[in-house]
C-alpha cells in the first residue's frame, strides 16, 4: 500500500472562528494562536478579513511575515478593493493565498447581493482572475453552496476554474446539508465540472444541525482534500467543524478513511484547545470530544473496572496522543470498589479486603452527598473510624 493521500487542513479559527459572538482577539493574540498553529502543523492559517477593519488588517500581516513553514490565506469578498486588502495583508507571507468568496445560491443572490446569476458569473470571472494576477495561490469558495442550484453551481466553479482558481471550497454556511446528500454533491462536482480534477477541492461546515463534523468527513469521501475547520469548533451561531474532530476521526478510523490522513500532531491538539479558549474567553463543553475536561474521564464503576482491566475496553485513543497526561478515574456515586482500591493505592493506602469493604460503605454514602470525591475527602474515610490502612 502507498503512502496515504493527504487531506490538507485549512485553519480558519482566525476569521470564521473569530466572527463567533465575543470572540474577537488582539492582534497578539492571533499572532499567538497562529504560531500555534504552526506547531500544530496545519497546511493553511486563515488569518482574518483584511478588508473588515485596519486592525485586522495589521493582525493577518503580522502573521504573515513572521509565522513560517505554514500557508497564510486572507479572505476577500469578490471586490477589488477586498482583494487588494487581502494582498496587501498577506504578500510577505512564505506561501499566501487570496480567499475569494461570493453567494452562489438564488436566496442570497436575490436577497443579499441584489444580482443576477449571470452577473455573478461575471463578477467571480473578473474577481477570481485580478486575485490570481496578484497572488499564485487562489481559492474560491461559493457561499451557500449547499442551497444552490447544482447547475448553476457547477457552471460557476468551471468559471472560477478557468479563471485561475487553485481550490474550489463548497460550503454549507447554514449548517443545512446531510452527510449522504454533501457527499453525493462532491462526487457529481467531480463528475461534471472540467478542470476539478486539477484543482484541490475543498469542504467547509457550519454546525447548526449539529452535523458538521459528520458532513466534513463525508466530504472526503466524496473527495475533499481540504477541510476547513476550527479549534473547538469555533465559530458564528452553532460554529464550523472542530479541528480536533476531523483530524481524529480520520486517525482512529484508518479502516474506514485508509487512504487518507492529515498532517496534524495531534499531541498538540489539547494545548492548542487550552489556548484558543483561554484567549477568546469561550469555555470548551466538559463533555466536548478530544478536548473536553471530561474526553477522557470515567465515573462508572462497570467503566472503571473495565478501564483498570484493558483500557480498550472504554477508550478508542490514548489520552496520551491528543496531548492528555493521561486518562482520569473520577470517583463519585457511580463508582465501584475496584476504582475505588485503585486511586487508594496510587494514594499509598493498600487495604486488605475487609478494609476496603468498610471504606467503600463509607464512600458511597460521601457519594450520595457530594458530587466530586477529593483525595481529601478519601484520605478522611481511611483514616477516620475503626480501620486502619495495612500501609500507608
Ligand atoms: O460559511 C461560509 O460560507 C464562509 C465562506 C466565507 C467561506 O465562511
Ligand atoms: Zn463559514
Amino acid at each position: 500500500m502507498g503512502d496515504p493521500a493527504v487531506v490538507k487542513i485549512f485553519d480558519t479559527t482566525l476569521r470564521d472562528g473569530e466572527q463567533s459572538p465575543g470572540a474577537t482577539l488582539t492582534a497578539a493574540e492571533k499572532l499567538q494562536i497562529a504560531q500555534q498553529l504552526a506547531r500544530l502543523h496545519v497546511d493553511i492559517i486563515e488569518a482574518g478579513f483584511p478588508a473588515a477593519s485596519p486592525g485586522d488588517l495589521a493582525a493577518v500581516k503580522a502573521i504573515a511575515r513572521s509565522v513560517r513553514g505554514v500557508s497564510i490565506a486572507a479572505l476577500a469578498r469578490a471586490h477589488k478593493s477586498d482583494i487588494d486588502a487581502a494582498w496587501e495583508a498577506i504578500r510577505d507571507a512564505e506561501s499566501p493565498v487570496i480567499h475569494v468568496f461570493l453567494a452562489t445560491s438564488d436566496i442570497h443572490l436575490q436577497h443579499k447581493l441584489g444580482i443576477s446569476r449571470e452577473g455573478a458569473r461575471e463578477r467571480v470571472r473578473t474577481m477570481v482572475s485580478y486575485a490570481r494576477s496578484l497572488c499564485p495561490t487562489v481559492e474560491f469558495s461559493a457561499e451557500d453552496a449547499t442551497r444552490s442550484d447544482r447547475d448553476f453551481l457547477c457552471q460557476i466553479f468551471e468559471i472560477a476554474i478557468a479563471a485561475g482558481a487553485n481550490t474550489v471550497n463548497v460550503p454549507d454556511t447554514v449548517g443545512y446539508t446531510f452527510p449522504n446528500e454533501y457527499e453525493a454533491l462532491f462526487r457529481m462536482l467531480r463528475e461534471r465540472v472540467p478542470g476539478m480534477d486539477q484543482v484541490t477541492l475543498s469542504a467547509h461546515c457550519h454546525d447548526d444541525l449539529g452535523m458538521a463534523t459528520a458532513n466534513t468527513l463525508a466530504a472526503i469521501k466524496g473527495g475533499a482534500r481540504q477541510v476547513e475547520v476550527t479549534v473547538n469548533g469555533l465559530g458564528e451561531r452553532a460554529g464550523n467543524t472542530a479541528l480536533e474532530e476531523v483530524v481524529m476521526a480520520l486517525r482512529t478510523r484508518p479502516d474506514t478513511f485508509g487512504s487518507v490522513d492529515t498532517r496534524i500532531n495531534t499531541q498538540e491538539l489539547l494545548a492548542t484547545s487550552q489556548m484558543v479558549s483561554q484567549l477568546t474567553g469561550i469555555l470548551v463543553q466538559p463533555n466536548k470530544a478530544i478536548v473536553g475536561m471530561n474526553a477522557f474521564a470515567h465515573e462508572a464503576g462497570i467503566h472503571q473496572d473495565g478501564m483498570l482491566k484493558n483500557r480498550m475496553t472504554y477508550e478508542i485513543m490514548t489520552p496520551q496522543s491528543v496531548g492528555w497526561n493521561d486518562t482520569n478515574l473520577i470517583l463519585g456515586k457511580h463508582s465501584g470498589r475496584h476504582g475505588l482500591d485503585a486511586r487508594l493505592r496510587k494514594l499509598g493506602y493498600k487495604l486488605d479486603a475487609e478494609q476496603l469493604q468498610s471504606a467503600y460503605g463509607r464512600f458511597v454514602s460521601l457519594a450520595d452527598q457530594k458530587k466530586l470525591i477529593t483525595d481529601a475527602d478519601l484520605a478522611y474515610i481511611v483514616e477516620s473510624g475503626q480501620e486502619t490502612p495495612a500501609a500507608v
